[in-house]
């Protein structure tokens, strides 16, 4: 995948922004609150997703203006495509010069991977966090993960709301046994594919995470179950007693973790600030690198304020060893990028290219 050019008008702080003759690496220069990441934002909402920033369709829009219009000329599969968005109070897309129905017919056409400084919590925080990132990654290769995770999801809900009652009902338990047994089928098949993705990423691990820290930490990553045991049906029978007071099913998929660990200590207790967020740009390098071995090619790298919290070598390593793959980098600080050695340096002042 491959972004050849990109105009907008009227996007965010963006009146009229046109960018051509992109390279493989691209670093997006300026001030604070210059428009960097709003040109980020532009490029990945031809993925046909939500925005990175979680915001609403009307807020694309530069103040008091009536719509913005993006345009995106890009490569893949060796074929050259153009593609439009006009946001109002909504979006509405065209490929090629046809209209699609909905944004989301852009998904698997235009493909990208944004890294975006939250994206360190993927290794600090909660548990949570974890599983949505596999899940996300997963489900973006094989949708059918995506309808298996929503009927795990809804067994769950379904037990959860029966199992408060249980303490006054006994007959109860035939129902319980019924969902019980769904959950613990689905959640075979999720573990089995969580577990398959954790053992791609860690193929990938040694040379990314080593590159990325010059060969001087090892990282690793194990999928941590929330029970012990090999028939979770029969461990869920077991916690019914104390689910019924929680009004929670307390364990499953989950409820499951994913645990780094850098040179053998765990990354989400210990990890420096610099080491979190290179555990986390490691792992969307890993996705990327999925990606390419299923559809054949590198999604379009999105990296938003990575360099901060990096030391030179790190930095180095991002601007210089991603190769093969497209990158668009923000970055307010010249000194971060004095190592790079080739690419195209994109100076954004005011919302326009200077
Ligand atoms: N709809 C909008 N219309 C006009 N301006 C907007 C709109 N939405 C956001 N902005 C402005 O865009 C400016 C630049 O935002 P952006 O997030 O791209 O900055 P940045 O260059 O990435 O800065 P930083 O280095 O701080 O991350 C902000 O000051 C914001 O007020
Ligand atoms: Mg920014």
């Amino acid at each position: 995948m491959r972004i050849l050019s990109f105009s907008c008008r009227n996007f965010r702080n963006l009146e009229e922004l046109s960018v051509s003759d992109f390279d493989e690496m691209n670093v997006i220069c300026g001030e604070n609150a210059q428009g960097k990441t709003n040109m980020l934002e532009g490029l990945w909402l031809f993925t046909g997703m939500k925005s990175f920033r979680g915001a609403k369709d009307s807020e694309y829009v530069f103040f008091g203006r009536e719509k913005s219009d993006l345009k995106l000329s890009f490569v893949s599969g060796g074929i050259k495509n153009d593609a439009g968005l006009e946001i109002t109070a909504r979006r509405q897309a065209a490929l090629n010069g046809k209209k699609l129905k909905a944004v989301s017919e852009l998904a698997g056409k235009f493909n990208a991977a944004v890294f975006s400084p939250s994206d360190s919590e993927i290794v600090g925080g909660g548990p949570s966090l974890r599983r949505k990132f596999i899940d996300s990654a997963i489900g973006q290769i094989y949708p059918a993960y995506i309808s298996l995770i929503k009927n795990y999801t809804r067994a769950v809900t379904q037990r959860n709301s029966i199992i408060k009652d249980y303490k006054n009902d006994g007959s109860l338990s035939v129902m319980l046994d019924v969902f019980e047994n769904e959950i613990a089928s689905g959640a075979q098949k999720i573990i089995k594919f969580r577990r398959r993705y954790i053992e791609k990423i860690k193929n990938f691990l040694p040379d990314i995470y080593g590159g990325i820290s010059s060969g001087k930490e090892r990282l690793d990553a194990e999928y941590i179950l929330s029970y012990e045991g090999d028939n979770l049906a029969d461990v869920l029978k077991q916690t019914r007693i104390r689910d019924m007071y929680t009004g929670s099913t307390s364990a499953g998929p989950h409820r499951d973790d994913i645990e780094f660990k850098i040179n053998g200590i765990p990354a989400r207790s210990f990890g420096s600030q610099g080491q979190k967020r290179s555990v986390a740009l490691a792992l969307k390098l890993c996705e990327a690198e999925i990606i390419k071995n299923v559809s054949g090619e590198y999604p379009v790298f999105l990296l938003d304020d990575v360099m901060s919290e990096l030391d030179p070598e790190r930095q180095s390593y991002i601007l210089n060893h991603i190769k093969g793959i497209q990158a668009f980098i923000t970055c307010c600080d010249p000194s971060n990028i004095q190592n790079l050695k080739q690419g195209k340096i994109i100076n954004i002042k005011n919302g326009q290219v200077v």
